[in-house]
């Protein structure tokens, strides 16, 4: 049952499989980092779910710190925000475990984000096709109100809530929540140097601590067409333009439009104001990743405590559903 006067919990969670980019950060992190101050916000490392995609231990590990110091560095504030590894909680497996035995085959069949994984190369394994039923698990496990992500995880928000309701129905109580998502309000999608949507699959990624000259080449790379400096350009059809104003302000972006439509600006023109926007709007973060890098205790202390508040609100969740559906534990969590 919701009680409306409770304070919201917000859940989210963040698949370690790589640098981030600036789609990562205008479809999903910025709002994370938004909702932090909205409730009792939960962020987690899906680190089992890039198990589905990756299996290189030595990469998983670095990257499961790598984006923790990310977040922290992109402004995620520990003492607001219980922020752990997925894999620090394994009461999520065993939930996991329990919803997969109500999950139709069928309902995974449907399964968009399957479809197209598979059909960009990656092997068709059974963690890949129950990716959905681990993801119920992580949002149901911590009683969770709202969901932010990007409008492409909408279909597992919604198995989730299916599995919420089955497992309530089928062992007679009121053991999981049906939460909410909360789609965050997309910007268009961000592009890539090649014009398509920037994603690591497509390697066309500017990466958010991406610097110096690697962010130049990168910046410099981003596809335009071949309208000669002089003449006036359209702002609206150009990729480069579509970075910008994901870092300027109205008045800048203001300046910036007005430029393209008199002519006279090249698109070389256009790539340096973005390269100098790009800087200045993570300036502060690369230092701060840069001062956290050299303590990597803090961060191994911040998960540890993360995980630890996040696995006594599991278990208050899970011993209720072990009793009902019968499976029987000797040992008690704490021993
Ligand atoms: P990738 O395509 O690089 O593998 P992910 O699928 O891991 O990225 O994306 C994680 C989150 O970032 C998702 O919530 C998604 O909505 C958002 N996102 C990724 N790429 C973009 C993009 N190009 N534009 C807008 N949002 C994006
Ligand atoms: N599937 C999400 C993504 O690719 C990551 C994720 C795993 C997640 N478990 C979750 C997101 C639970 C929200 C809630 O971005």
């Amino acid at each position: 049952m919701k009680n409306k006067t409770k304070t919201k919990t917000i859940l989210s969670g963040i698949q370690p499989s790589g640098r981030l980019h600036l789609g990562n950060y205008f479809g999903a992190i910025r709002q994370h980092l938004d909702f932090q101050w909205k409730g009792d916000a939960f962020y987690f490392i899906a680190n089992y779910h890039s198990m589905t995609s990756l299996q290189d231990g030595k990469k998983l590990e670095k990257y499961t710190y790598d984006i923790a110091l990310d977040y922290l560095a992109l402004g995620m504030n520990p003492e607001k925000c219980t922020f752990f590894a997925q894999s620090d909680v394994p009461q999520v497996l065993e939930l996991a475990w329990i919803l997969g035995t109500l999950t139709p085959v069928s309902m995974m069949e449907k399964g968009v984000s399957y479809k197209d994984k598979v059909a960009l190369g990656l092997q068709p394994n059974i963690g890949l096709f129950t990716y959905p039923v681990l993801q119920a698990a992580d949002i149901l496990i911590y009683h969770s109100d709202i969901v932010p992500v990007g409008a492409d995880q909408k279909q597992n928000i919604e198995i989730s809530r299916d599995l919420a309701a089955r497992l309530n129905r089928i062992f007679g109580g009121e053991f999981l929540q049906i939460p909410d998502a909360y789609i965050v309000k997309s910007v268009a999608t961000v592009p890539g140097i090649d014009g398509r949507k920037m994603s690591k699959s497509y390697n066309n990624t500017i990466d958010i601590f991406d610097s110096g000259k690697v962010l130049k080449k990168k910046v410099m790379s981003v596809v335009t067409n071949s309208t000669p400096l002089e003449e006036p350009k359209d702002p609206d059809s150009c990729h480069v333009y579509a970075l910008i104003r994901l870092f300027a302000s109205e008045s800048k972006n203001a300046e910036i439009r007005q430029k393209y439509q008199a002519g006279g600006f090249g698109y070389g023109h256009a790539k340096k104001e973005l390269l100098s926007l790009i800087d200045d709007y993570f300036a502060e973060a690369r230092d701060r990743r840069e001062t956290l890098s050299g303590d990597p205790d803090f961060v191994r202390d911040m998960l540890r405590e993360g995980g630890k508040k996040a696995r006594e609100r599991a278990e208050v969740v899970m011993g209720p559903i072990r009793e009902a559906t019968g499976i029987i534990r000797s040992f008690s969590i704490n021993s």
